[in-house]
């Protein structure tokens, strides 16, 4: 293990989470000062009590002045658009309120069908394969049919959209398409767990303030780490055991306070649609011989390429 440890450093993500380096910090240092090859900074946050205390107070710890990313954003000379997650109130509270109206747990119940449909339809048509490219072949696009299905987006132009939607992701790889009942709910909830899909956000003090006893200055970078979160010894019993029935569960995987992901339910519903879909298709599927292909990117943990055998 390195000794001075760098976790802007995608180089330490490569072969996955760094399980051990997050178990060091946890124990030894869990406020640490990360510095950067520039000689800059950052507060690395990685256990599970000092991740929710600043996702909680997002008037101490904003995300309007450098947004979300480890290194800061200037959203006057980029350019681009800021999402809610780069709001703090009163704009934010006044968009999260408006976005939210059409994410009530009715409206996606309405959705399930739709995205079942969907999903069988891409594992039939992948089912003659001797292998496939999950992500590409299968996953990818049922986020991007969702979502438009919700909005009322033509047919036409969602694959248009799809596109979008994972260029702003920084995901420019042409190829990719995308980024019930209760014991499948907590079978899902714990792989949302295991698998902690965004690995950390960052917030920026406003105002000089403590985090467990560290003194925190003005204008601070603040990166809290989920994915260590989710294995914290101090929450989660025997945390690095997949366990479908854990109960409870209370990961931090879909961020938690005034940010709270406004697509969890979501979310939940099209893994539990792909899972049950899947599994009663083809019970027997496997993961393939070839390799896996991680996605390099900073915050987002996920594949490029994930090789699945459908047929036993
Ligand atoms: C497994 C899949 C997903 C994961 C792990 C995830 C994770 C997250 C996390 C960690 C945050 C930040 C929370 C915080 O700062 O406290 C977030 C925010 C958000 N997510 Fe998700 N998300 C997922 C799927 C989705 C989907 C499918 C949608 C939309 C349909 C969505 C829409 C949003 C929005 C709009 C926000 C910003 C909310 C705000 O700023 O108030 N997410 N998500």
């Amino acid at each position: 293990m390195p000794e001075k440890i760098d976790l802007s450093d995608l180089g330490l993500f490569a072969e996955g989470t760094p399980d051990e380096v997050f178990r060091r910090l946890r124990r030894e240092s869990p406020i640490y000062w990360n510095e950067q090859s520039d000689g800059s900074g950052f507060w690395a946050l990685t256990r599970h009590a000092d991740v929710m205390q600043v996702s909680r107070d997002s008037e101490t710890f904003g995300s309007e002045r450098h947004g979300i990313m480890i290194y800061d954003e200037s959203f006057e000379t980029s350019g681009r658009e800021r999402t809610m997650l780069e709001m703090d109130a009163p704009r934010h509270t006044r968009l999260r309120a408006l976005v939210s109206r059409g994410m009530k747990p009715r409206k996606i119940l309405e959705l399930e069908e739709f995205a079942r449909r969907r999903f069988s339809e891409e594992l039939d048509r992948c089912a003659e394969l001797s292998e496939c490219n999950f992500v590409v072949d299968v996953a990818g696009t049922l986020p991007v049919q969702v979502i438009s299905e919700m909005m009322g987006v033509p047919e036409s132009d969602r694959r248009h959209l799809g596109l979008l939607a994972n260029r702003i992701q920084g995901f420019d790889d042409p190829e990719l398409g995308g980024g019930g009942g209760s014991e499948n709910s907590d079978a899902i909830e714990e792989m949302i767990r295991w698998t902690t899909p965004i690995h950390h956000f960052r917030r920026t003090a406003t105002r000089d303030t403590t985090i467990a006893g560290q003194p925190i200055r003005e204008h601070d970078r603040v990166v809290v780490w989920y994915s260590s979160a989710n294995r914290d010894e101090l929450v989660f019993t025997e945390p690095f055991r997949f366990d479908i029935a854990r109960a409870p569960n209370d990961h931090l995987a879909f961020g938690f306070g005034s940010h709270y992901c406004l697509g969890a339910n979501l979310a939940r519903l099209e893994a539990r649609v792909a899972f049950e879909e899947l599994l009663a298709r083809f019970p027997e599927y496997r993961m393939a011989e070839s390799h896996v292909e991680r996605l390099e990117s900073g915050p987002i943990r996920g594949a490029l390429r994930l090789p699945v055998v459908l047929r036993g």
